[in-house]
């Protein structure tokens, strides 16, 4: 009998995960949110994975539960895994990339540094912590943000009435960073794991825009260093799957969590050219608990840039036409100013050439 793996949610990640199936000779099956979900072209249940039918009815159909998102509700969750539902990452895991306070909280137990944070609950709070770090702080609502809706820099406690109106939120220092990085991590049920070589991404208005594997510049001890966070968090959460560590580095030279993914994540695009294992390919063995496979770079540079508003066969035909070196990887969703609609992929010697090369494909085709 063919293992299956079933994926919730259909975006480009579950996509993604495709090809690696079918490398793997694993069946894959994608609850999705539309049948034009990016994910559709796999064997495909559309419905709401808020639903416990839905979810449970899919869920007994698979040997293995896995994501694309963050976003299924932790109680139903949990009632699959009572249910004997193999889910991984676990909902134990999973609420810490699905709530940011919570994040926090778990990871101040564990050797790991992190910005200074607080949980406000009414402005009185937002004051209090604003009066401690030089009237300046970055907000988050704990759920449901992405792509830097739901972060917001705040220098007075009205900047975030709104978000109070709803729920606590968190606060954290603002980091002034020299850049931000990646680690990935891929870990199996028992604690086998491997970890990616540490990337810089570059996010433009809170939303990833550029990855450069490996992070230049770096020094042997901040290798090391982010390699050991990616453990000490994959380890301590218990998670199974691929974990995304974003960090920031700054100016002395010390690393600082900023948030966690449990999944595929936009960082490790490049290791799909670059990489001996893919992230998805990475994903899949883990929740499998199958060998993990190498995880090391098969070109000294890799650079991605994503594709915003649309990477319909125009724009994609555009960059290929401008760089036979350019790997494409088009979602398949309908375009929309801003929507993250595909991905480009160099890998070579020269970093700046590699650069250049990559930027100017992204630009080629687009729509003004
Ligand atoms: N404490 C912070 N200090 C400085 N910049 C931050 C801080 N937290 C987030 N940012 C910036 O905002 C971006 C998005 O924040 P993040 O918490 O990662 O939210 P998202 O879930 O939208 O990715 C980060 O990549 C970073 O550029
Ligand atoms: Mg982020």
């Amino acid at each position: 009998m063919t293992i299956r793996v079933g994926v919730v949610g259909g975006g480009q990640l579950a996509r993604m995960m495709i090809p690696a199936a079918q490398a793997l000779g694993v069946e894959i099956r994608v609850l999705a949110e539309s049948d034009e979900a990016s994910a559709g072209l796999a064997a495909t249940v559309v419905g709401d994975y808020t639903d416990w039918e839905t979810l449970s009815f899919f869920a007994q159909e698979v040997d293995v539960l896995t994501f694309d998102h963050e976003h299924v509700p932790t109680h139903l969750l949990e009632r699959l895994v009572a249910d004997g539902v193999v889910v991984r990452p676990g909902p134990h895991a999973l609420v810490c990339a699905q709530d940011k306070s919570l994040m926090r909280e778990r990871l101040a137990g564990l050797d790991v540094p992190l910005p200074a944070w607080a949980v406000a609950e009414d402005p009185g709070d937002v004051e209090r912590f604003l009066a401690q770090h030089d009237g300046v702080a970055v907000a988050k609502t704990p759920r449901g943000g992405y792509d830097g809706k739901g972060v917001r820099v705040v220098s007075t406690p009205k900047d975030v009435d709104d978000w109070l109106a709803s729920g606590p939120i968190l606060l954290e220092q603002k980091v002034e960073f020299v850049r931000e990085l990646a680690q990935l991590v891929a870990r199996r049920p028992q604690g086998d794991s491997v970890s990616f070589p540490v990337v810089e991404t570059l996010q433009k208005d809170g939303v990833c825009a550029e990855v450069v594997a490996p992070a230049p510049d770096q020094s042997s001890e901040i290798i090391a260093e982010a390699a050991r966070i990616g453990r000490v968090i994959a380890e301590a959460l218990d998670v199974t799957g691929v974990l995304a560590v974003e960090m920031f580095d700054t100016p002395s030279g010390q690393l600082l969590v900023n948030e966690l993914a449990m999944r595929p994540h936009n960082s490790g695009h490049v290791f799909t050219e670059a990489g001996v294992t893919s992230q998805f390919e990475a994903h899949l063995r883990a929740v499998l608990d199958w060998p993990l496979g190498d995880t090391s770079l098969r070109q000294p540079w890799a650079v991605m840039v994503n594709l915003f508003g649309d990477a319909g066969n125009e724009r994609i035909h555009a960059a290929l036409d401008y760089s036979p070196q350019i790997r494409p990887h088009a979602y398949g969703k309908h375009p929309r100013p801003g929507r993250k609609a595909g991905h480009l992929v160099a890998t070579g010697d020269d970093l700046e050439q590699l650069k250049t090369l990559v930027r100017g494909a992204s630009e080629a085709g687009r729509q003004q």
